[in-house]
């Protein structure tokens, strides 16, 4: 079972097999859409305008995460492009550190 290290909010969570980190953070009570971006509440399912639930990764090892899916390719190929996954189509495979958007 992975681990997933919040850095920003210095909190660790096993991570069920198959789960996102949108759930990890969920059942650890961690808030990813603050702010503005909280007025449209993220559905968990790739949709989330600009960078509402974005994480950044902190692994230079590709295989920790799940690779970006065809939402993630196709809506937010620059994000993407910049090291950033959406929470909730992200899976991690191996133990992880994220850091969440302020
Ligand atoms: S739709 Fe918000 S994290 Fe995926």
């Amino acid at each position: 079972m992975p681990k997933i290290t919040f850095e920003m909010e210095s909190v660790t969570v096993d991570v069920p097999q198959g789960s996102t980190v949108h759930h990890a953070a969920s059942q650890a009570g961690i808030v990813l859409q603050r702010g503005f971006a909280a007025i449209h509440p993220c559905d968990g399912k790739g949709r989330c305008s600009g960078m509402a639930c974005a994480i950044f990764l902190r692994t230079r090892d590709p295989s920790a995460v799940s690779p970006p899916t065809w939402k993630e390719k196709l809506l937010h190929r620059r994000m993407v492009k910049g090291g950033k996954r959406l929470a909730c189509q992200c899976v991690p495979l191996r133990d992880l550190t994220v850091v969440t958007m302020p």
